[in-house]
């Protein structure tokens, strides 16, 4: 059984939580893109551990872990990663690296940087060098977790080769004069090869023979639909494929039946960094949701912006997603509101309305959002492990939600803990 998770908003959504939920009935968990832009958050026994690469199963005994080809890797991140999780969990045998992986190395995190303080942060990146180093995968001037197992001065040339333009760049037009040399970057990455040369494997082999042997396996989107390079508001997005089709370029398991795609959505939407936000709250309700939620970069730390639901762009990302049934988060979040808006179409600059959402940033900075109102709820619901028990408010919501994006709602998160979930 091949399970795929994905967030249908921009990124946040609780995803973590949820495949750390599901990790139980799975044999594997594969991340799939991105890097450690991504910051997934579990909270279980009153601790938390905030995951940027490692996937967010490997708390679960049960579960063999996968870090896959379509994910770049920032090597000192891994390993202080997997040194935390080793404290909690034996990790050994559980974690598998494709040898296929890209390698962020400091000439890309140098070059997010320059890039991001020259446009005066307009994408409002995470610094972490995941787009410059998607660009170099691409431009084949990559540097992959294999090199470091091959011949010294073999990496050493690739190393070269990919720093050379972006060095002349460094040092003539962004004037940087500290710049690492070739040898510091070389001996920076051989650092952590011992270390992580047991996880290194063939991950898509390890797939092909689980999925031989009916073993269950859940994909880990990272990111959201909102932010896929394609599919997104581009250009305020990120450098992979977020939504479900990423899941097959970026572990290599063939395009074998997918039984289900969950969508995870926030019961209110956010955004981390530049890009267009047709339902955005920049009043005292988008302070109290920020608040309430704790919504502030589990990466960056940076305050999250807020807004009310937006059906239209749930509704693409279902579609882009294939999304069968939906996990909804944070609705304890809501508690307290007296009234709760919906976006249901958005009103184009020509006066007309639409229910598609346009993924262009220009039409989008433009459009005004056409909003239903509902009733808030007093009573919290925070906590609450049954659907019966919810306030009749908060089940109308959801039912709304259900009618508008017509698909169920599966399971409701009602707080942190991994064991918040009313499941219906
Ligand atoms: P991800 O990137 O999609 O995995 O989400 P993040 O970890 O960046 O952000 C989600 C935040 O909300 C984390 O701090 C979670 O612990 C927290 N969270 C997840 N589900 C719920 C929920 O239902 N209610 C509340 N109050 N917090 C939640
Ligand atoms: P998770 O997996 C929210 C956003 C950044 C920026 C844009 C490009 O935790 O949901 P990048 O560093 O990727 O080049 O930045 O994408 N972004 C995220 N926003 N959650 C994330 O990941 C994000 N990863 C990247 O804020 O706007
Ligand atoms: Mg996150």
């Amino acid at each position: 059984m091949i399970y795929i998770v994905s967030g249908t908003q921009w990124g946040d959504e609780g995803k973590a939580k949820v495949i750390d939920f599901f990790a139980l009935d799975f044999d594997y968990v594969v991340r799939y893109q991105g890097g450690a832009n991504a910051g997934h958050t579990v909270c279980f026994n009153d601790k938390k551990i905030v995951f940027h690469l490692m996937p967010s199963g490997i708390l679960r005994e049960n579960v063999t872990t996968i870090i896959g080809n379509g994910v770049v890797l920032e090597l000192s991140e891994l390993m202080k990663e997997i040194e935390i999780v080793s404290r909690e969990i034996n990790i050994d045998g559980r974690l598998w690296i494709s040898r296929k992986a890209n390698i962020v190395m400091p000439y890309h995190k140098l070059m997010d940087k320059v890039k991001e303080e020259a446009t005066g942060k307009d994408i409002g990146t995470t610094l972490r060098g995941i787009g410059p180093c998607y660009v170099d995968k691409m431009d084949r001037v990559g540097i992959r977790l294999e090199d470091l197992y091959g011949s010294k001065d073999i990496l050493k040339q690739k190393i070269e080769k990919a720093y050379l333009v972006k060095k002349f760049m460094f040092e003539n037009y962004y004037k940087i004069s500290d710049l690492p040399t070739v040898e510091e970057m070389l001996d920076g990455v051989l650092l952590y090869a011992e270390k992580l040369e047991k996880y290194v494997a063939d991950t898509e082999k390890i797939l092909h023979n689980a999925h031989k042997e009916r073993k269950n396996i859940l994909f880990e989107g990272a990111q959201g639909a909102l932010l896929d390079i394609d599919f997104g508001t581009y250009p305020y997005v990120t450098s992979s494929n977020t939504i479900s089709a990423g899941a097959l370029i970026g572990s290599g398991i063939g395009a074998f039946d997918i039984a289900n795609v969950i969508g995870i959505t926030k019961a209110y939407i956010t955004r981390v960094g530049g890009g267009p936000f047709p339902t955005e709250l920049k009043d005292e309700i988008g302070d109290y949701i920020r608040k309430q939620g704790n919504e502030f970069g589990s990466t960056t730390g940076r305050p999250r912006r807020c807004g009310w639901f937006d059906a239209v762009a749930t509704k693409y990302a279902i579609d882009i997603n294939g999304v069968k049934e939906i996990f909804l988060t944070k609705i304890d979040v809501l508690d307290g509101l007296r009234e709760i808006k919906v976006c249901t179409k958005y009103r184009l600059p020509d006066g007309s309305l639409t229910e598609y959402f346009p993924a262009n940033s220009c039409l989008l900075e433009k459009v005004t959002p056409e909003y239903l109102k509902l009733p808030g709820w007093e009573e919290k619901t925070f906590g609450l492990r049954s659907y019966a028990k919810l306030p009749d408010n908060a089940k109308r919501y959801i039912e709304f939600l259900e009618t508008i994006l017509e698909r169920k709602i599966s399971y409701i998160s009602t707080g942190f803990d991994r064991d918040d979930v009313i499941e219906r």
